[in-house]
Parts: C-alpha cells; sequence; structure tokens
C-alpha cells in the first residue's frame, strides 16, 4: 500500500492543517526548516540513522548520521553569525554536490538567513546577474569556484564575506575567511532562529523571457508542502534509499534533494559526478536504491543504450520512480516498465511553485505521456489565454493555472513585485505553460507560452543569452531560441548578425559558443549558430524570436502582422 493510499479520497478529504500536525509544524513556536530537516528527527530518536551516503567521482564515499547533519549545519550558523552576518542577509552556496553544500543550506536557514543556492556550473556573468540582484552578503564556495567569485567582487560592493571551504594551507586574498567544515569546534547546542511560518527562507533564481533571471522567494512554511508531496507522490517510507539526481542549484535539488526528504527522516544518496549510464545503474545497485526522481533527459540517454546495461545489473531495488522537469515522452514511460518494471511517473512543478502541483500518483492509472492530476490541496485548471477564463471543455488546450494559496508559493519576485503580481490573473497563478485537460482530469503539457528554453530540464533564458553574445567583439545582434533536440528536448541555437569587418567561419563559430560557455554555463552555449544578414523585426524593432523558432520546429508560423506588432 502506497502512503497516499487512495488518491480520489486524499483529495476529497484534504486540509493543509492535518499535513501541518504529522509534521508538528509549530510545536514549541518552531518553525524553521533547519529544525525540521535536522533537530526534529534526532529528538524522535533516529539520530544515529543515516541522512546522507555520498560519493565523489572518485569514488570516495561520505556518510553522515542525521546528528551529524544537525551539528555541522548548527557549525555553519554559528560560524556565520560570529563574522556578522545577519537574519534576513542572503547568503550563496555556490559549489558542486558535495557534502557541505546540503549541510551549509539548513545552517543559513537556522541562522534566519535567506539562502541563495546557485548552479555551480555558472560562469562569472551568470553569477554576478543573480548575486548583484539579490545584494548578497556572503557567498560560500570552494577553490574550483573561488577564480570567478574574485573575478567579480570588485563589482559586487554589498558581498563582503567570502568563505572557502577548502583554503588549506595555501593563503586566502585579502579578507577572504576559511571554514573548514571538519576542522571547526562542534556545535551540539545553537539557537535556532525563531522563524515564523512566513519568514523568508530560499531564494531561487529563475529565467524568464525578458529582463535579468529573476529570483524567486520562499518562505519556512514551503517545508509543509515539500513533506506532504515528498510522502504521497515521491511515497517516501523510513526504510527507503532515495536517490534525487537534481542539483541543489535548482529547485528540485532543494525541495526534493534537502527539504522534502529530510522532513520525511529518509537515508538520502548524493553522486555528484557527471552522468554515465553503467555508472549510474551501478550507484543503485550498490546503494540498493528504492526511490529515484530523475529527469526525462536522463531517462532518454539510459534509453538511448538500450536493455543491455539494465541487464547486467541488479536493479531489484528499484520501487518507485518519478520524473521532472520537461515533458516525459510516453515512449519513456513504457520503456521503463519493461526494463525497471515499473513506469516512470511524471510530476510537473515550478521554481515558483515551490513543491509538486500535478502528478501521477503510486496506485492510480498511468496515461503514458500525461502529467497526471492536481496533487491534493491544489486546484489545477487551464484557462483561456486571452480572457482567463476557465476552460471546461476536456482537451482543449488553455494556460495551466493554479489557485493560490499553498504553502510553498513563491512570495514575490525579489525587488520585483510588478513581475510578480503580472503572475495572477482572475484569482489564479498563470504557470506560463500550455496543457489540456481530458475527461478523467489528467493534465497533458502541450508547450511552453513564452520563448524560454528548456533544454535538458534546465530552463535558460533567451534574454541573458542574448546580452552576452552582444558582449562578444563580432556580433551585431542575435537570437536565441530553442531547437529541437532527441535527447536534451531543446538546445540553445543562436541566429546571429555580425558587425561590419567580422566574417563567418568556424573558428568564430568555436569562439563565440566558449565566449557563452564560460560567461554563462554550458547549459546556455548555443550548440548551432547561423549568421544571417540581419535579423526579422516587429514594426517597433523588436526581434521575432517566436518566428525563428517555428522555423526551428516546422511549425506553422501562423498570422505574422500580430507579431510585427507585438
Ligand atoms: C518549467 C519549470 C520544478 C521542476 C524543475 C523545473 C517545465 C516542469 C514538467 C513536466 C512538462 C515540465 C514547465 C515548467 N516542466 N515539469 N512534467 N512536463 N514540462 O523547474 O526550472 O522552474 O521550470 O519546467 O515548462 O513551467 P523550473
Amino acid at each position: 500500500m502506497s502512503n497516499i493510499g487512495s488518491y480520489e479520497e486524499k483529495y476529497k478529504s484534504f486540509n493543509w492543517k492535518d499535513s501541518e500536525k504529522e509534521l508538528e509544524y509549530g510545536k514549541d513556536g518552531m518553525y524553521n526548516i533547519g529544525y525540521y530537516c535536522s533537530d526534529r528527527i534526532c529528538e524522535k530518536g533516529f539520530g544515529q540513522k543515516i541522512a546522507m551516503i555520498w560519493e565523489g567521482f572518485t569514488g570516495e564515499v561520505k556518510k553522515y548520521t542525521y546528528d551529524d547533519i544537525r551539528i555541522y549545519s548548527n557549525c555553519f550558523a554559528k560560524f556565520l553569525q560570529d563574522i556578522g552576518v545577519n537574519p534576513g542577509d542572503r547568503i550563496c552556496v555556490f559549489m558542486d554536490k558535495i557534502p557541505e553544500l546540503y549541510i551549509s543550506f539548513l545552517g543559513v536557514l537556522k541562522m534566519g538567513g535567506i539562502v541563495q543556492p546557485l548552479f555551480s556550473a555558472f560562469g562569472e556573468e551568470a553569477l554576478f546577474t543573480r548575486l548583484d540582484n539579490a545584494k548578497t552578503k556572503a557567498i560560500f564556495t570552494t577553490r574550483k569556484h573561488l577564480g570567478k567569485v574574485r573575478r567579480i567582487r570588485k563589482t559586487l560592493p554589498e558581498m563582503t564575506k567570502i568563505i572557502v571551504l577548502d583554503a588549506g594551507e595555501k593563503p586566502l586574498e585579502n579578507d577572504e575567511l576559511s571554514f573548514d567544515m571538519a576542522k571547526m569546534p562542534k556545535v551540539d547546542k545553537f539557537d535556532i532562529f525563531k522563524a515564523s511560518p512566513e519568514t523568508p527562507s530560499v531564494l531561487h533564481y529563475t529565467s524568464g523571457t525578458t529582463g535579468t533571471p529573476k529570483g524567486a522567494l520562499h518562505v519556512h512554511s514551503s517545508i509543509i508542502s515539500q513533506y506532504i508531496t515528498a510522502k504521497w507522490v515521491l511515497d517516501i517510507r523510513p526504510d527507503d534509499i532515495y536517490w534525487c539526481t537534481a542539483d541543489p542549484g535548482w529547485v528540485t535539488g532543494t525541495s526534493y534533494g534537502i527539504i522534502g526528504a529530510w522532513a520525511n527522516g529518509v537515508t538520502q544518496t548524493v553522486l555528484d559526478a557527471g552522468f554515465n549510464v553503467s555508472h549510474w545503474y551501478d550507484f543503485i545497485d550498490k546503494y540498493k536504491v528504492t526511490v529515484w526522481y530523475s529527469a526525462p533527459t536522463a531517462i532518454r540517454m539510459l534509453m538511448k543504450e538500450g536493455d543491455a546495461p539494465v541487464k547486467a545489473h541488479n536493479l531489484s531495488s528499484l520501487r518507485h520512480l518519478i520524473s521532472v522537469g520537461e515533458p516525459l515522452n510516453a515512449e519513456a514511460v513504457v520503456w521503463s516498465e519493461k526494463v525497471f518494471g515499473k513506469p516512470f511517473l511524471d510530476s510537473y512543478w515550478q521554481t515558483e511553485t515551490g513543491s509538486i502541483m500535478i502528478s501521477n500518483f503510486p496506485g492510480m492509472k498511468v496515461k503514458p505521456g500525461s502529467m497526471g492530476k492536481a496533487v491534493p490541496g491544489i486546484t489545477a485548471i487551464v484557462v483561456d489565454p486571452k480572457t482567463y477564463e476557465p476552460i471546461t471543455k476536456p482537451g482543449l488546450v488553455g494556460l495551466v493555472a493554479l489557485k493560490p494559496g499553498w504553502p510553498s508559493m513563491f512570495r514575490t519576485y525579489w525587488q520585483n513585485k510588478a513581475t510578480y503580481d503580472g503572475k495572477f490573473k482572475n484569482g489564479w497563478y498563470i504557470c506560463g505553460d500550455r496543457s489540456s485537460i481530458d475527461a478523467e482530469g489528467y493534465f497533458w503539457f502541450v508547450g511552453r507560452d513564452d520563448d524560454v528554453i528548456n533544454t535538458a530540464g534546465h530552463l535558460v533564458g533567451p534574454f541573458e543569452i542574448e546580452s552576452a553574445l552582444l558582449e562578444h567583439e563580432a556580433v551585431a545582434e542575435s537570437a536565441a531560441v530553442g531547437k529541437p533536440d532527441p535527447i536534451n528536448m531543446e538546445v540553445v541555437k543562436a541566429f546571429i548578425a555580425l558587425k561590419p569587418g567580422f566574417e563567418k567561419s568556424s573558428d568564430l563559430e568555436m569562439s563565440i559558443m566558449n565566449f557563452i560557455r564560460k560567461k554563462l554555463s554550458p547549459l546556455a552555449m548555443p550548440q548551432e549558430i547561423e549568421f544571417v544578414a540581419s535579423l526579422p523585426k516587429t514594426r517597433s524593432g523588436k526581434i521575432m524570436r517566436r518566428l525563428l523558432r517555428a522555423q526551428e520546429w516546422g511549425e506553422e508560423i501562423g498570422d505574422i502582422s500580430t507579431l510585427e506588432n507585438d
């Protein structure tokens, strides 16, 4: 029997108060996520239970109990206090998927700071944009990524604390600080910041069509949503070995790679290594992973290698498989059922929603290719893109809309209330995705309603790429669009008009690609560049990305007179 039991029954009887009670949220006036993910589990008698089994790319293994997580996160919280970081300050954690990332995330929350996780593969420009926007006070990083931080810190006057994990013997520069977790005196008792349910907790940056990336601000009570969905959708149970493959630089890696997992007191595994088919199967086999939360691009890469590598491993420990981030094609669902004996179940949500909104549940009939149904506690519909009135006819495509009010809903975009307000229409939160709903209430994803590129489950904003492209000496104008890709769903393609005096060549193409990879990230790097004489524009001079995108997808361009008037 699954944790949720009957989906229909739970959807009908759902009440957030019941989830709060189960989590004992607010007992003794305590609302801090840091407490619920470590101290509470220890108080319940599971201090010696393994919270995290970590494996690095060299094969090195480290294990941490819940008591270790509690004590080490206390250490980091105290360290931050001692160096003058205050509640409400933004503290960025910027490192690979190493144990200290997970632990310091909780440490920041325990002292009342707002934790800002950033993907460690970000280049200095992507990093700068997000630190500058958040007016981040402190950054916790490693030697590997310190160079990027040093190159931009002079332009970030608010960022006065640079904390280096593995400083070692080599001297640090200027006022950089060393925090060597293993060598710090253990802090057994820490006075956890008395957050209220509405105290800001996590700031995750996400890309939009226009403007720079936006910081979706979450609050401590988000844990109620993350706890109950980890329990019901991921079906996490006390004896599970859970593996969330996402990086905490992205919301899946924090909502379900830290908060939802540890609030449920589960043992989780972390693999800090690049993707490799047999390495992944070895990992499942070695640690006897039971619950696996991953993404369609990874599943398609596994599928591409076929059934033989699956058969070469013992994967019989797997009990429950869930996917998120991009459309999970029906073939991948059918294939996973064939080779693993259970299908990957699709789940749908966003950085802004903080937790899963629509999903397939254990025990529910699976329709391959569908995202499933609304999570208990969530009212999800589709609305007309012009009037924002609900569409009631099954099968008609509209915009996915959610009734605001669940705990993990973002509270604003950092310093950008206008954009936040613009996301609400007719009392609905508009996700920006197109979908239909069938007669049985299943959602069928159609596509995004904007120009944001979803590559391998990661959103990249065309504006950020185009702005960076313009910094290249040869680029006069550019447009970045998503181009179909059999594995990554979309990859970035750039259309570029060169400045006078520059000629197209494969060297120039490589130079532009590398320029973006270094400045932004490997995800944002165009996989293809098309040099053009000029770019199609509206009468008001705006580049018509949609036209270029439609060409890439072989779609009907339709009536471009509206585009021209954009
Ligand atoms: C966007 C949100 C929170 C998960 C990680 C991504 C797309 C997400 C699905 C799905 C089709 C999906 C949507 C959404 N997306 N899940 N199951 N099927 N598309 O978080 O970076 O904020 O991206 O990812 O377009 O709006 P994110």
